[in-house]
């Protein structure tokens, strides 16, 4: 296949034959009958100037250890286009070897052992299995209505965490996974307001920022007011399908800056060198294909809203900008807890379930829509078989 022509409807051009060529988890943890809409891997063949880039690297063998700031320098030129902030500074940004190892590496910076981390749920599952796994407590904060963030909650957890006068933090997540839910510019400052008023340190996973549309405007935590001392994780890996090539940012705001300074030399050495070079041409060159991506993805919202109106009507969907993730609520459905493991077992369509995403979660499923008209269109179709 010509490469130039990946950038043209990335969301169509693969087939389920190609597709299951792919090893990846997405496509080898089911049997094959099962269509899977689950892990966070998009269907679709690689942004042109990515596979450019990393064809280029194999052939000189530019196999070696990264080196270098052009992937922050790639992301703040991305920010300044994209998002409008020009406050993102390369001396503040250290290479990671991907986002949940730099959300533990900056939990390391600013909380201790036993430490309370507040969580927003329900809310991706490895947010609590690392956080778990680092010897940090997990504090659940809801999410409130219409699945936005909830400050009162917030304020409560906040309170509650550091009444010992402890260390805590805020583990945020923004753009929110498995919702969708992109937060505003008053939320976020309202946010670092509380987070100065109780002591809490903000660490925001902002992997699935670029797929945000420009309507629906991403707003950086860091750019907020207050959100100087916070610290973020931003990555190319959603939003160009890079997960297989490790390399995220750590970002540190002005006032965080001796935080990120004091993060161990050790964990620059995660990062492979061919993930930078991919992540830094998706950012500097890969503009046209993610528009073309959003674009599939904004169809593939309205089919889903539209086959799900038609075919289940019980469940409850609300199309969000934020990520290619959908939190369809079954519990109208009466599959008790898990649906997504009576969608697998009886229609042969892998959702991940709702239970794991932690408290709120039970009853739903969430789906991903990174993927071929076709393909949705039969999983609902597989889906409706599986509840009728
Ligand atoms: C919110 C969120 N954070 C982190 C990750 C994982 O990122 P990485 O593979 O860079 O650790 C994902 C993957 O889906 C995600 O949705």
């Amino acid at each position: 296949m010509d490469i130039a022509s990946n950038d043209d409807h990335p969301l169509r051009r693969l087939t389920l034959e190609q597709l299951r060529r792919r090893t990846s988890m997405k496509w080898r943890t089911h049997p094959e009958d099962v269509l899977p809409l689950w892990v966070a891997e998009m269907d679709v063949p690689l942004a042109a100037p990515v596979a450019r880039a990393l064809t280029e690297a194999i052939a000189v063998g530019d196999t070696g250890y990264p080196a270098g700031t052009a992937y922050a320098e790639a992301l703040a030129h991305f920010a300044r286009e994209r998002w409008g902030w020009d406050g993102l500074a390369v001396e503040r940004a250290s290479i990671v070897p991907d986002v949940m190892l730099g959300v533990v590496e900056m939990l390391r910076l600013v909380t201790g052992p036993g430490d309370p981390v507040i969580v927003n749920c329900p809310v991706y599952p490895p947010f609590y299995q690392f956080v778990t796994h680092m010897d940090r407590r997990v504090v659940e904060a809801p999410l409130g209505p219409g699945l936005r963030l909830d400050l009162a909650a917030l304020e409560e957890a906040f309170a509650r965490s550091t009444a010992g006068g402890g260390r805590a933090a805020y583990l945020l997540c923004s753009p929110h996974n498995p919702t969708g839910t992109v937060h505003t510019a008053e939320e976020l400052s309202a946010v670092a307001a509380l987070a100065g008023t109780y002591g809490v340190r903000v660490v925001v996973d902002e992997i699935h920022a670029p797929l945000v549309t420009a309507e629906a405007a991403f707003v950086p935590y860091l750019s907020v007011p207050g959100g100087e001392s916070g610290l973020s994780l931003m990555s190319a890996s959603k939003a160009w399908n890079l997960a297989g090539l490790k390399a995220a940012l750590a970002l540190a705001g002005p006032a965080a800056a001796d935080d990120l300074a004091r993060m161990p030399e050790e964990v620059s050495h995660g990062p492979s060198h061919l993930g930078v070079i991919a992540h830094t041409a998706a950012l500097r060159e890969g503009g046209r294909w993610l528009d073309a991506v959003l674009d599939d993805l904004a169809e593939n919202r309205r089919l889903l809203a539209a086959l799900l109106a038609e075919q289940l009507p019980a469940i409850a969907y609300r199309p969000t900008p934020g990520t290619y993730l959908a939190w369809l609520d079954c519990r109208e459905l009466g599959l008790g807890d898990d649906p997504a493991a009576a969608f697998l077992a009886r229609g042969r369509v892998a959702l991940s379930p709702g239970s794991d995403f932690g408290t709120g979660g039970d009853g739903h499923a969430r789906l991903n829509l990174a993927t071929t008209p076709e393909v949705l269109t039969e999983a609902v179709r597989r889906m409706a078989k599986a509840v009728g």
